[in-house]
């Protein structure tokens, strides 16, 4: 007889603090098992990018309700760019991969993540996304609020040199102006803001691996957790 075994498929909720390296293990993870990758934290940004354009926010002033009752024509959606083989992310049909980087988003987009209709909002696409399995999502509340019941849950660590030092390297390439203790003062402040926020701050489940990174090469991190995803698959 023709036993064919189907492959079962699953969902990796990766959260952690900023710069923890959620992103470039994610995507590890998918490429090795022909998963999609979803980076929650570039919706948020998509966001705050609108309430910025906008201008909604202007300096320390953020007209929230504003925000709220314009979230009914705020579109965040990934479309596969084939060619570079990542997702682009677009904010009402413009592609804003760039912008959504910048010092500017990411000195709000914490703010405009603590409102729960922006999260009740972005939370339901993410979980559309994940309706079919097959998914590995990074962010900060995938393993607690998108996917409680998520195949395998990591919580990435990591200490606070090493994160800025990361996220410092990979702005120099787009904004050489920066200093590090800008950066750095930038990840404090998110770090505070997202683990002290009411509506689904960031925490570790119990059922979360915590998994430092402090002290590995991006290959030996991928061999580890490729071994926890691939126990994970065979039971
Ligand atoms: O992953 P990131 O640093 O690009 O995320 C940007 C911000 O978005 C982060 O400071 C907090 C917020 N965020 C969130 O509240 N929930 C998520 N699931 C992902 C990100």
């Amino acid at each position: 007889t023709n036993k064919l075994k189907l492959v079962k498929k699953i969902i990796i909720a990766i959260d952690g603090l900023s710069s923890t390296g959620k992103s470039t293990l994610a995507k590890q993870i998918a490429k090795q098992l022909n998963y999609i990758y979803v980076d929650s934290g570039a919706m948020y940004r998509a966001v705050a990018l609108y309430a910025l354009q906008k201008k909604l926010i202007i300096g320390e002033e953020f007209n929230k309700l504003k925000m709220i009752e314009a979230l009914p024509s705020v579109k965040v959606s990934f479309v596969y760019n084939k060619k570079l083989n990542i997702s682009d992310v677009y904010l009402n049909d413009v592609k804003v991969n760039k912008a959504i980087r910048s010092m500017e988003v990411s000195n709000v987009v914490s703010v405009v993540a603590a409102i729960p209709q922006v999260r009740q909002q972005l939370v339901k696409l993410q979980q559309q996304m994940g309706i079919k399995k097959g998914v590995v999502m990074d962010g900060r509340d995938i393993g607690s609020v998108v996917f409680p019941n998520a195949d395998l849950k990591l919580y990435m660590t990591a200490n606070a040199g090493t994160r800025a030092k990361r996220r410092y390297d990979e702005l120099l390439t787009s904004n050489s102006n920066l200093s590090l203790q800008e950066v750095l003062d930038n990840i404090n402040l998110r770090d505070h803001l997202d683990s002290t926020r009411k509506d689904s701050p960031l925490l570790k489940s119990n059922d979360a691996i915590e998994f430092d990174n402090s002290q590995l090469s991006k290959e030996q991190q991928l061999e580890q957790i490729m071994e926890l995803v691939n126990s994970c698959l065979d039971s």
